[in-house]
């Protein structure tokens, strides 16, 4: 069966799986700070950066995009709704997805070698 090696640089682990995994499904294993809910590709918690390997993972589905976008407009909603500059800068620091390659980890199948991290 081939493999893709799959790495998390948040734990700073490197893992070869069959090709086809879910990223969610590894980053459970590992230990990854990953955050997921339904895993069903409806909440869009479990967005994670794209390092490296863009081009070795699924094509991104109408329906992951759908999601993708209404989390980027829930977290800049999140930011407008912030008074406090302490805590603007905290949720920037925590969930600055600007310039990342964002996908969702309940939706994206690995089928070459990648580098990962949480948001
Ligand atoms: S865990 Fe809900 S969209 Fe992935």
């Amino acid at each position: 069966m081939a493999k893709a090696k799959v790495t998390f640089s948040d734990v700073n682990v490197t893992v070869n799986v069959p090709v086809g995994t879910r990223i969610i499904e590894i980053s459970e294993a590992v230990g990854s700070y990953i955050a997921y809910n339904c895993r069903e590709g409806d909440c869009g918690v479990c967005l994670f950066e794209v390092i490296k390997g863009k081009e070795n993972m699924s094509a991104i589905s109408k329906e992951e995009k759908a999601v993708l976008l209404a989390r980027y407009q829930e977290i800049m909603d999140g930011w407008r709704a912030t008074t406090d500059i302490d805590a603007l800068q905290a949720k920037m620091q925590r969930e600055n997805f600007i310039g990342k390659n964002c996908r969702l980890a309940c939706q994206t199948q690995v089928f070459g070698d990648v580098v990962v991290a949480p948001l």
